[in-house]
């Protein structure tokens, strides 16, 4: 009697039932590990393709857009200039953004024959020593504070952009012809063991023709 009982209420009891269970939890939790392993993978791919290979460079901020304009392909004349503004920044704390000095303090660079001589070596070794007073520029004479050596700190490019910018200056009326890195190199070499700033007298005893 009482196994015909279980027989006909429940016939195949104990039989099936835990596979059963098993396979429906695990099909869930296995399509979203895939989904999400799917997603991340597709994700990765296109941030790799889209933005720039997680490269440090590509996120990086521009210091200005002067500075960005200053990467675009130009041709070399262009490039030096806009290198030398943007250098020039240094000296136009005391020359000016005009090139015309400061009465008293600082002396012109516009219309100066120091920086429109033929050839660049004084200017080069005043922008790398320093200059010290007296010196005439534009029919005065000056001898304020000295002009600290500046150029130790910039590369020979950053010097002859700098140099040919305030040479070739179209709003000064400046037309000098530009200045080299190579011709930077060779001034710094055979300077390289002063540590004074030069004079005008001293300066004038450098040749500024193309021989030198
Ligand atoms: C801290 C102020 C200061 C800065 C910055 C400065 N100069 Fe000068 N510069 C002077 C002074 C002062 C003199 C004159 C020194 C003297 O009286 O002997 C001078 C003189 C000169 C001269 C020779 C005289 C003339 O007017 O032509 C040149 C060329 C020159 N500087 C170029 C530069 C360049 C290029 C830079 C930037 C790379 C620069 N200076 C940055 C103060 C400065």
């Amino acid at each position: 009697m009482s196994s015909a009982n279980r027989n006909t209420s429940n016939p195949q009891a104990g039989d099936e039932q835990p596979p059963a269970v098993s396979r429906h939890v695990g099909i869930a939790p296995m399509l979203t590990l895939i989904a999400v392993g799917v997603l991340l993978y597709a994700g990765g791919m296109y941030l790799d393709r889209h933005a720039g290979g997680f490269r440090a460079n590509v996120y990086e901020p521009y210091r200005s857009l002067e500075y960005v304009e200053s990467l675009q392909p130009q041709d070399k004349g262009d490039k030096l200039m806009a290198q030398g503004k943007q250098v020039y920044q240094t000296c136009s704390a005391c020359h000016q953004a005009s090139g015309e000095g400061m009465p008293g303090q600082f002396p012109p660079l516009k219309g100066s024959k120091w920086v429109l001589a033929s050839g660049p070596d004084r200017i080069i070794r005043i922008v790398l020593n320093g200059l010290t007073g007296p010196i005439e520029v534009a029919g005065e004479t000056w001898q304020g504070v000295p002009m600290p050596a500046i150029g130790s700190g910039f590369s020979n490019q950053e010097i002859a952009a700098v140099l040919t910018y305030i040479r070739q200056n179209e709003e000064w009326g400046h037309n000098a012809t530009a200045v080299t890195p190579e011709e930077v190199a060779a001034v710094r070499e055979k300077v390289s063991d002063r540590s004074a700033p030069w004079t005008a007298k001293e300066l004038k005893k450098i040749p500024v023709g193309e021989e030198e």
